[in-house]
């Protein structure tokens, strides 16, 4: 996987944003691969900027977000439904019909991942799909342990997440401890994956995704096995590395070889 280390979250969006950008304007029906969470909305910020610039479009496309909390509806204000849309959806130029995110109210929970997983091929697979991370090292909602071929599904949240999620719920209000998501097949089969960590908080989960073993016990440390991997850091969330150093005259070496390419 490639490694990019930068120095503020902004960074962090910045170098995340051209990428889709790029991918944007190489192909205009691409089949975008989305997260929530607080990480990719510095991100968020970035595209919305240059959908409303008219450097991209966001037209001809499609989204697949990673996944739902299972027992909310698609209008309840904590669905991650409700939180594309208010972050990013109704900001840019997209079709809302061509946005898809698990149906958390789905009225077979155990059948919807099947579906799920047909609509993305029927839409010709991810192009590109952003992650977050977890603390614990998960990837959309695969806790540790998580299967490795694993496709969506129900998956039932760990204690760590649900209590780091808690900051989005009112102290009275429901918090739901199931979710569907995504699996790490799945995640696997998008073309590209772009995965996003800022803050000391991941610095271990990122250590571990990096350079620990290919473990369920790490999800993430799945995209070991992935061709085409970027994960786009601040120097907080890289602070456990060990060979940090190396990561980054890897990422100087790429750089003067694209410029000399590029002349
Ligand atoms: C949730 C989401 C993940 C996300 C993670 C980290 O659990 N299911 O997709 O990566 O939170 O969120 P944050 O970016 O807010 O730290």
């Amino acid at each position: 996987m490639k490694v990019v280390i930068l120095e503020t979250p902004q960074a962090v969006a910045n170098y995340g944003a051209a990428m889709f950008i790029r991918q944007l304007t190489s192909k205009p029906t691409s089949v975008l691969g989305l997260a929530t969470g607080s990480t990719p909305l510095a991100l968020y910020q970035q595209l919305i900027a240059a959908n409303q610039a008219e450097i991209i479009s966001f037209k001809q496309c499609s989204t697949f977000n990673l996944d739902e909390y299972l027992g909310l509806a698609p209008e309840h204000p904590q669905s991650y439904r409700h939180f594309m849309n208010e972050q990013f959806f109704q900001h840019i130029d997209i079709e809302l019909s061509n946005t898809h995110v698990p149906n958390g109210a789905a009225q077979n929970p155990l059948t919807a991942g099947d579906e799920y997983e047909a609509l993305i091929k029927a839409h010709g697979g991810i192009d590109i799909q952003l992650l977050g991370i977890g603390r614990n090292g998960h990837v959309g909602f695969n806790e540790p342990s998580s299967c490795l071929a694993s496709r969506t599904r129900v998956k039932t949240l760990t204690q760590a997440t649900i209590d780091d999620n808690a900051r989005f719920f009112s102290a009275e209000e429901y918090q739901p401890h199931l979710s569907i998501t995504m699996g790490i097949g799945t995640i696997m089969e998008a073309r590209n994956v772009v995965l996003l960590a800022t803050g000391e908080s991941k610095a271990e989960a990122i250590q571990a995704t990096v350079e620990g073993p290919l473990s369920a016990s790490c999800p993430a440390s799945a995209l070991q096995m992935h061709l085409s991997t970027t994960l786009i850091i601040d120097d907080a969330a890289a602070s456990k590395l060990k060979d940090k150093a190396f990561y980054q005259h890897i990422e100087r070496e790429n750089q003067a070889l694209l410029k000399r390419l590029s002349h």
